[in-house]
């Protein structure tokens, strides 16, 4: 049975700021994940703060929303046949030192905060996630 599912996709800025924007889409687009909607944008601390609010209790929140309020960043709606658990395992493991071989975060993570990208976990904030950054 098909299950068409929508994920949000994040390129954080150490790759934005690297140019492997459009390297990072072709390896989306390879698996089979359309990119619905994309755009390029810089957000304050206060939106960080307000897309990461789940992690608000774990010692990383603090830098982790300065991190991603630190430059340019792309955001993406992602589509196709189990898009979220997909998504996550292109991207590999949150730390790049554990992730898979040819997973974004092996080929192109620095560090576990510069770890290139981040992907909704669950349906529900996939479609959390999806309306923070398109909803009018
Ligand atoms: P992301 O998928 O964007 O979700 C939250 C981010 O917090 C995560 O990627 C990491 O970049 C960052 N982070 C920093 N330290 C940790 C940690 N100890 N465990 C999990 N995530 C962390």
């Amino acid at each position: 049975m098909s299950n068409k599912e929508q994920t949000l996709s994040i390129i954080k800025p150490d790759a934005v700021e690297r140019d492997l924007i459009e390297e990072i889409k072709n390896i989306f687009i390879q698996n089979k994940l359309a990119i619905k909607d994309s755009k390029k944008i810089h957000i304050s601390k206060d939106e960080a703060a307000d897309f990461y609010k789940v992690h608000q209790s774990k010692p990383f929140y603090n830098d982790l929303c300065s991190y991603l309020s630190s430059g340019p960043i792309v955001v993406m709606i992602l589509e196709g046949e189990n898009a979220i658990s997909l998504n996550r395992k292109i991207m590999g493991a949150t730390d790049p030192k554990n992730a898979d071989e040819n997973t974004i975060r092996k080929l192109y993570g620095i560090s576990i905060d510069k770890n290139s990208v981040h992907g909704s976990d669950s349906q529900t904030n996939a479609k959390k996630e999806i309306d923070f950054f398109f909803k009018n």
